[in-house]
């Protein structure tokens, strides 16, 4: 098992990527935590994950410092102690600038960026006081390249690409590595939702030219991020900080 003796706290977790990769660590031994703002299907989650109990739910909303206080002593109190943290929790707009208001893009920093940032700043600390740990933050492929219609949430995700390299070079002598992933597109409820929001009467058109987008002619998997997670937050990537890990089916691979 490549992470037994592990903990790990992963937000935005009761569903999509999150949970995947939740799902992952608890099969490669990982006793783990799901933190979302969906505290019943965090519950369900877990308790599908775990029937034990031995998989934790708290509700924790990463945009607000408050909620995450609280749900890191509630965690602290039932003797977690997470040696990986993954930061997924994220939300998308989809719109050029002049179709993004400033609440808008408001609330998609404020969830995507303060998100890592609330969440980070809760658990280093503990995290350096036991010795060190892994960090793992959701990016994108919209933090590598422009993408039509995504002003907002690329903004967002240049953010915790760099987040990502500043807490990986402040703290590697703690002990501390941070890496971040960025997939293309991934087919969980985010892109079903935005289809029938910003997609309406198109939606199957739109499903099929953003799979074919991708050169390899398909979605990814949640459950394949979750084996990327599993390599970058276990000691087999001991040697591996501040970088940022391509999945995107050979997007960027060449025109
Ligand atoms: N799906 C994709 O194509 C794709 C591609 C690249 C990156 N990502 C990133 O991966 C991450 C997960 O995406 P997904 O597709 O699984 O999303 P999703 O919308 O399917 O699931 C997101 C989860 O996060 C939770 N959440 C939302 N806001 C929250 C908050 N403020 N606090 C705590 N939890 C909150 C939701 O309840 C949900 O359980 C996001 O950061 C997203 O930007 C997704």
């Amino acid at each position: 098992m490549r992470m037994q003796g592990k903990t790990a706290l992963v937000t935005g977790a009761a569903t999509g990527i999150g949970l995947a990769i939740t799902q992952a660590f608890a099969r490669e031994g990982a006793r783990v935590a799901i933190a979302d703002i969906d505290l019943a299907r965090a519950r369900a989650q877990a308790t599908a994950l775990a029937p034990g109990g031995a998989a934790l739910a708290v509700r924790m909303d990463v945009a607000d410092a408050a909620s995450v206080d609280e749900a890191c002593a509630e965690l602290s109190k039932a003797g977690f102690a997470p040696d990986v943290l993954v930061n997924n929790a994220g939300v998308i707009h989809v719109g050029t600038i002049l179709q993004t208001t400033l609440e808008d893009l408001r609330r998609v920093l404020r969830v995507n960026v303060e998100g890592v940032f609330n969440v980070t700043k809760a658990l280093l600390p503990g995290m350096i006081e036991r010795g060190g740990g892994a960090i793992l933050n959701m990016a994108s492929l919209a933090s590598l390249t422009a993408m039509h219609d995504r002003f907002a949430y690329s903004a967002s995700k240049a953010a915790v690409q760099m987040m990502t390299r500043s807490v990986a070079l402040d703290f590697v002598k703690s002990g501390i590595r941070a890496n971040c992933i960025c997939p293309a597109r991934v087919h969980t409820e985010m892109v079903d939702n935005y289809l029938k929001t910003s997609y309406a009467g198109k939606e199957e058109e739109t499903f099929r030219r953003f799979s074919e987008y991708q050169p390899i002619g398909r979605m990814i998997r949640p459950d394949e991020i979750g084996h990327m997670a599993v390599y970058l937050c276990s000691d087999e990537s001991a040697m591996v900080t501040g970088s940022s890990f391509l999945i995107d089916g050979g997007v960027l691979t060449g025109v």
